[in-house]
C-alpha cells in the first residue's frame, strides 16, 4: 500500500547547515540545576512517550512508568486506554510496586482502598456511612493524567493543560502510515542504564558521521554518507539512509521477518523496491527514537535520571503476524542493534567524560552535523520559553 498521496514518506528538503554552530556549554551536560528545569520545562509539560498501546492489549493490562519524578499507572479498562498518578486518595501511598501486571482493580496496599479501572474508588473499608459522615467515594477517584495516542503509541503530559496530542503531531500526519505502526507488536525489550546525558544521546541519534569509525557492522549494510533528510528544524527531525540493495540490518544480513507495511508484497512481485532499501531514523522531542525498517521498527524511550545517567528502552516491533512464518528470526535484529547500541551508549559515555572537564569547551559541528545542531537548536528554543 503506497502511502497517501499528501502524505509522501519522504519529502526532500533543502537542508541548510548553519556554519559556525557549536555542541551545548558544558553546565547543559553536568548540571542538576539544568537538569531539574528541563524536567519542569521539557518533561513535564510535553508529551512523553511510554509504550505501545499493545503492551495493554487486554482489559486489565497495565504497566508502571516513572515520568519526570513522577509515578504513572497506565491501564487499560474496558473501553480505553487510562493514565493515573500512582497515588493513593487516602493517605498518598504508592499503589502499584510492580512495573507490570494484569488486576481487574487497583488496590492500595496500606488498608486496601480499591478503585476501577477507570480511576474510580469503588472500595473504602470503613469510610462509608456513619463511619465518617460527608464521606462521598466518588470525591476520591485516582488523580488522572492527560493521555494520547499516536501511530499506536502511548504518550502522556503532565502539563496542566497541553495542547493536544493531535495538534502536536499534525506535521506528522500519515507520514508514517506506511510501516502499519498501531497493529505492531514488541518481540523484544532491552533496557540500557548509560551513564550519559540524555541529549548525548539525541545528538549521537542525530548523525552518522560517527558511524565508519563506531560502527563497522553497520557502514557494511548502510553506508555511513547515504543520509538524507527531510524534517531539518523542529521538534521532529531525521531522514533516510540506504542499505545496501537485497541485505537487511540483521547479524545475517537477511531480512529477519515479513515486511511491517501490509501493502509490502516484495520485489519479486514487482513493488517499489526503493523501499526496502531505506531506513528511516527520526528523533520525537523529547524522548523518542524511531527507527523504521523494511522488516522492523525499532523504537527508544529515553528517561533521565541525573545529568550524566540515563535509561533507555529499546523495543523491536514487528507485523503482528510475523511469528507465524519461517522467516521470522527476530534475535536476528536485536543482536544486531544491541551492538551497535551499545557502540553509541559507549562513545556517549566517553563523550559525557570529556565534557565534565575543565577543558571542555563547545566544539563545532560538521556539515554532516546538522541534525544534531538542529536538535540543540530547538532544545535551546524550548528551554528558553521556560
Ligand atoms: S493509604 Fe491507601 S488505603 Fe490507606
Ligand atoms: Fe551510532
Amino acid at each position: 500500500m503506497p502511502p497517501p498521496a499528501t502524505t509522501p514518506v519522504f519529502r526532500k528538503t533543502t537542508e541548510t547547515f548553519e556554519a559556525g554552530a557549536k555542541t551545548l556549554p558544558q553546565r547543559y551536560f553536568t548540571s542538576p540545576e539544568v537538569l531539574a528545569a528541563e524536567q519542569e520545562g521539557i518533561f513535564s509539560t510535553h508529551w512523553m512517550l511510554v509504550g505501545h498501546q499493545s503492551q495493554i492489549a487486554q482489559a486489565g493490562d497495565y504497566f508502571v512508568q516513572e515520568v519526570a519524578g513522577e509515578s504513572l499507572i497506565i491501564a487499560r479498562d474496558q473501553t480505553s486506554v487510562r493514565a493515573f498518578y500512582n497515588v493513593c486518595r487516602h493517605r498518598g501511598t504508592r499503589l502499584c510496586e510492580d512495573r507490570s501486571g494484569h488486576s481487574t482493580t487497583i488496590q492500595c496496599p496500606y488498608h486496601a482502598w480499591t478503585y476501577a479501572l477507570d480511576g474510580r474508588l469503588v472500595g473504602a473499608p470503613h469510610m462509608t456511612g456513619e463511619a465518617v459522615p460527608g464521606f462521598d467515594k466518588a470525591d476520591y477517584s485516582l488523580h488522572a493524567v492527560s493521555f494520547g495516542l499516536w501511530e499506536g503509541f502511548i504518550f502522556v503530559n503532565l502539563g496542566d493543560a497541553p495542547a493536544s496530542l493531535e495538534q502536536w503531531f499534525a506535521p506528522l500526519q500519515g507520514k508514517f502510515s506506511h510501516w502499519n505502526l498501531p497493529r505492531l507488536r514488541s518481540a523484544h525489550r532491552i533496557e540500557y542504564d548509560v551513564r550519559a546525558n540524555w541529549k548525548l544521546i539525541f545528538e549521537n541519534y542525530s548523525e552518522c558521521y560517527h558511524c565508519p569509525g563506531v560502527h563497522p557492522m553497520l557502514s557494511k549494510v548502510s553506508p555511513y554518507d547515504s543520509a538524507e533528510n527531510d524534517l531539518t528544524e523542529g521538534p521532529f527531525l531525521g531522514g533516510f539512509m540506504k542499505i545496501t540493495k537485497g541485505a537487511s540490518l540483521t547479524m545475517t544480513g537477511e531480512a529477519c521477518a515479513r515486511p511491517v507495511g501490509d501493502g509490502h508484497k516484495g520485489e519479486e512481485e514487482g513493488e517499489d523496491a526503493e523501499d526496502f532499501e531505506r531506513v528511516f531514523y527520526y528523533s520525537i522531542f523529547p524522548n523518542m527514537l524511531l527507527s523504521l525498517h523494511p522488516d522492523y521498527v525499532m523504537v527508544h524511550q529515553l528517561w533521565p535520571q541525573s545529568p550524566d545517567r540515563t535509561l533507555i528502552s529499546c523495543d523491536w516491533f514487528f507485523h503482528p503476524e510475523a511469528a507465524e512464518q519461517s522467516n521470522f528470526k527476530p534475535e536476528d535484529a536485536v543482536a544486531f542493534w544491541d551492538t551497535t547500541n551499545k557502540q553509541d551508549w559507549h562513545v556517549c559515555e566517553l563523550s559525557q567524560q570529556g565534557i565534565a572537564s575543565r577543558a571542555y569547551q563547545p566544539g563545532p559541528y560538521s556539515s554532516r552535523e546538522s541534525i544534531p545542531a538542529a536538535w540543540d537548536r530547538e532544545y535551546l528554543r524550548r528551554m528558553a520559553d521556560l
